[in-house]
């Protein structure tokens, strides 16, 4: 099985998932990217079945409009079911890396309002540490300069993400040799330096559930308290 065929067979998994865990008064929160695209596709086959979805990107809701799925503002929903979404990187505490799509402080945003976040990712992005992914940094584009130097002195190598801007009109830094040890601290570290909007690390809010698909079949692992 080729990686595009894990993101489908996981997309498939989380359908399943969800299915069990919705009503029609239900709201569900959808992320971005390739794997989350799989998920939008197949959630159009029960968008009937719950209220409408909230999405963490313009992309993501073109996608939704697209299948006849109503998306709704976060402003009005206020804390929704369950959040489905995929990850550059997890670890087995479901610790995770997001943002290779830009789309991180939606996404941020949105797992915060979510009761429960279920990332779907194939075996690959599953490490023992993070941070072999560069870890992308959505930065207000006047402190560009300023937000890398201070990158460097927490010891990673900030590039700039050249010709993106972010859903927010923000751009982004993607810090490469940056082995995280302690996600939280480095998650909370970053997100002090003046600029930064939001960094890719999922770790103070990590995801309760990662359903993981390999070629024998796909896992569900749970977050443990
Ligand atoms: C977008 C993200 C994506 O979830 C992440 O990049 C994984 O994408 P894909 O499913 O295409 O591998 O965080 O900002």
């Amino acid at each position: 099985m080729n990686q595009d065929a894990l993101k489908q067979a996981v997309a498939r998994a989380a359908l399943d998932y969800v299915k069990t865990r919705i009503d029609a008064t239900s709201v569900l929160g959808i992320g971005t990217g390739s794997t989350a695209n799989y998920f939008i596709d197949y959630l159009a086959e029960i968008r009937d079945e719950f209220a409408g979805a909230v999405a963490s990107s313009e992309a993501s809701a073109e996608r939704l409009k697209k299948h006849g799925i109503d998306v709704l503002d976060l402003n009005s929903t206020g804390t929704f079911d369950i959040y489905i979404d995929g990850a550059d990187e997890a670890n087995e505490r479901l610790e995770l890396i997001k943002g290779g799509g830009a789309a991180l402080t939606r996404e941020k945003i949105v797992a915060a309002c979510a009761k429960e976040f279920v990332c779907i990712a194939d075996e690959s992005k599953l490490v023992e540490q993070l941070g072999a992914f560069p870890l992308p940094v959505e930065v207000i584009p006047m402190a560009r300069s300023f937000v890398a130097r201070e990158l460097v002195k927490l010891g990673g190598d900030p590039v700039y993400r050249n010709g993106i801007v972010t859903d927010n009109g923000n751009i982004i830094l993607d810090v490469y040799n940056f082995p995280i040890a302690t996600p939280r601290d480095i998650e909370t570290r970053i997100n002090q330096i003046t600029g930064v909007v939001t960094n890719g690390l999922f770790a103070l809010r990590p995801a309760d559930v990662l359903l993981l698909s390999s070629a024998a079949g796909v896992k569900t692992l749970r977050r443990e308290n």
